[in-house]
Order: C-alpha cells, then sequence, then structure tokens
C-alpha cells in the first residue's frame, strides 16, 4: 500500500479493519471476503490491477476472481514456494510439480491453500495473471519472528549458538524490494509463476549475524557450532533456529531456489545490511521485549536453557580437542 502511494497512485484497500491501521491516501471498502455479499461492494469499481495476499480457504480467492474479473487487467497473488511438493529440491524452479489443490475449497493446508488460489486465479485471469511465489519473507511488520527473534537474542548478549558453517548461503526476500516487484509487475507483461526471493547467497549466515551484532550494538560473541553438532542436540533448523538450514538437509532447496524468472522481470535486492538495520528501528518502535507474531504460526526461537546447554557442550568438546 505505501510502496504504491509513494509511486503516486490510487490506491483502494479492502479488509474487515480488524488491525486498526490504514493509509491515509487509501479508499478504504470494508468487508468480510469470506462473505460473497461483502464482495458485492467492489463490483461498482474498475481497477488496472488486484494485489491479493490471502493465505486462507481458496474459495476466497476464487469468490473475489470472479468479482474483479471484468473490472481488473491484472490480478497478482501473494503466494509460496510452499505450492511446490515438498522436499523442495536444489535449484527448485518455476516447472517443478506443484500440490493437488481446488480453487472451490475451504481451508486445508497451507500449500493445498496456497496452491488453490494460484488455481482460482488463472481461471478467471489466465494469463493475466501473476504468481509470485515468494520465500522467507524479513523486514518491517514481520510476524513470524525470524529476523526479529535473531535481533532481540543478540541484543540480550554473551554467547550466542551461531549456527554453522558461517558461509553458509541464505535467500529470502524484503518486503519492500517484494512490494516494488509486484508494482512493477501490475504493468508489466510478465505472467505465471514467479519465484520471488533474492538469489541463493544474497547473504551468508555470518553477514546476517554480523550485520545484526553490529546494529544491536550487542556485547555478543557469536560462537559457531558444527551443523551436526546442533542436529543430534534435536534442535529444529528453520524454527527453533530461525532462517537456518543446514547443508545436505532435505530442505536444502528453500536456499537455492531458481529465481533468474524475477531478476529477468525487474526484482532488485537491498542488501542485508540495511534490512537488518531498518527491522531493528521498527522493533524500537514495537517495544522491542515484545516478539511480533502471527497467532497461525508456531512461536520461533530456541529455548535459553537448552542453547546454553549445546553451546557449554561444544566449547568442552573444543577446547578437550585442542
Ligand atoms: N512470511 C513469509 O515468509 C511468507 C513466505 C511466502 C509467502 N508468504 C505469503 O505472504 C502473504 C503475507 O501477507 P500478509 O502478512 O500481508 O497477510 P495478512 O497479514 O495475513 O493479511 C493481510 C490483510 O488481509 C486482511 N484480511 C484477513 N482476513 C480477511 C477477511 N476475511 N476478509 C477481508 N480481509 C481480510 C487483513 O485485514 P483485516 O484483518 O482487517 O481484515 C489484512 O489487511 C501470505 O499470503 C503468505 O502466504 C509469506
Amino acid at each position: 500500500m505505501t510502496a504504491a502511494a509513494d509511486r503516486g497512485w490510487q490506491v483502494t484497500t479492502f479488509n474487515r479493519d480488524l488491525a486498526s491501521w490504514s493509509h491515509p491516501q487509501a479508499q478504504r471498502i470494508i468487508g468480510d471476503r469470506l462473505r460473497p455479499t461483502d464482495l458485492a461492494a467492489l463490483a461498482g469499481g474498475r481497477w488496472d490491477a488486484v494485489v491479493d495476499t490471502w493465505s486462507g480457504a481458496p474459495r476466497a480467492v476464487r469468490d473475489s476472481a470472479r468479482v474483479l474479473a471484468g473490472r481488473t487487467d491484472r490480478y497478482l497473488y501473494v503466494s509460496s514456494r510452499s505450492v511446490y511438493v515438498f522436499p523442495p529440491p536444489p535449484g527448485l524452479n518455476e516447472t517443478c510439480p506443484t500440490v493437488p489443490a481446488s480453487p472451490d475449497a475451504d481451508a486445508t493446508e497451507y500449500p493445498q491453500d496456497k496452491r488453490g488460489g494460484e488455481i482460482a486465479v488463472q481461471a478467471q485471469f489466465g494469463d493475466r495473471a501473476v504468481l509470485a511465489r515468494a520465500g522467507l519473507i524479513l523486514g518491517l511488520h514481520e510476524d513470524v519472528g525470524r529476523l526479529p527473534w535473531w535481533l532481540l537474542r543478540i541484543h540480550r548478549g554473551g554467547q550466542v549458538l551461531a549456527p554453522g558453517p558461517p558461509e553458509l548461503p541464505l535467500q529470502y526476500i524484503d518486503a519492500r524490494d517484494l512490494a516494488a516487484w509486484l508494482l512493477d509487475a501490475a504493468t508489466s507483461t510478465v505472467t505465471g509463476p514467479v519465484n520471488v526471493l533474492s538469489r541463493p547467497g544474497h547473504t551468508t549466515m555470518r553477514q546476517l549475524l554480523q550485520a545484526v551484532v553490529a546494529v544491536t550494538g550487542a556485547d555478543a560473541e557469536l560462537v559457531w557450532v558444527d551443523p551436526n553438532t546442533i542436529t543430534a542436540a534435536g534442535i529444529q533448523p528453520w524454527t527453533e533456529l530461525p532462517l537456518w538450514i543446514p547443508p545436505g538437509h532435505h530442505s536444502a532447496g528453500l536456499h537455492s531456489t531458481n529465481v533468474d524468472r524475477a531478476y529477468a522481470t525487474g526484482l532488485r535486492c537491498r542488501p542485508v545490511e540495511q534490512t537488518v538495520a531498518d527491522t531493528w528501528a521498527w522493533l524500537a518502535t514495537t517495544n522491542a521485549q515484545v516478539m511480533p507474531a502471527s497467532p497461525s504460526q508456531p512461536p520461533h526461537g530456541l529455548d535459553p536453557a537448552k542453547e546454553q546447554a549445546v553451546l557449554a557442550a561444544w566449547l568442552h568438546s573444543t577446547q578437550r580437542d585442542q
């Protein structure tokens, strides 16, 4: 919304108005998209493009797309790499198989919900549909608690379990870069599925954590721990240690996704230092001790006692080996 307003575009938002957030320049339509009668409020309008961030029942996307089909040139659906059959292979690209799903379904599992939404949009918009398969969205307003967890953990200081190897390539997308790509796509001829995230190795685990240390000004020491030691301790990659997937893990494709289509259609990704600094500044405005979290997401992060136990064992074993 903000990015579109910054371009001088006229924007209409449609939601239930529960979050007490609105943009002063938006024309607001209030309604619940799960109630088809509420969608009638859209029937009098005309738009160049729609951006849909829905992640529930596919039938909600189906009903919106039907109402908007004759009123909108292009429909951009914020989808996810979760639509691909699990596990994601290294080099995951847009031709990889997707999960079976129905556009008429109620909410079931996340991959089926997202894929059902994609099918619903393509049924109405054909080659005027854009399926932005985002992955690991970071930046301001992140409500999953991945980068916020690392910021708050390192801000606490002391010896920090840093999951190795330090040069582990990472791949993600800053929400503002995703927004810019979506707005460009709204006025271009790009069509169909596009994996929208940074190139593999846009940053590394070391670059990311060092950026966090620098921006928080913390008295923290990163202790790099061998990945096998971490997994042997029963620590879950991705959730307990957000963003981290060890080499050779069945989900390693999440950090080696092919993004050639996104870059060929204009994607630009800002440096990790900027994403980290701006997210820290935003957290400071939200009372930094409170982890922003969505009720639909399991909590992310590592229990401090578990972290200290692994660190103590690791430091003991490395000192013994010297
Ligand atoms: N986080 C990641 O790493 C990641 C990765 C890949 C893809 N994605 C995708 O990125 C998207 C995230 O979007 P987001 O966080 O902006 O979405 P969100 O916070 O879940 O919701 C965005 C909007 O939907 C409105 N809304 C919710 N229920 C509604 C209803 N029944 N009727 C009308 N409006 C409704 C909300 O306003 P009200 O509550 O006021 O109605 C809000 O304005 C999702 O589609 C997700 O699948 C995320």
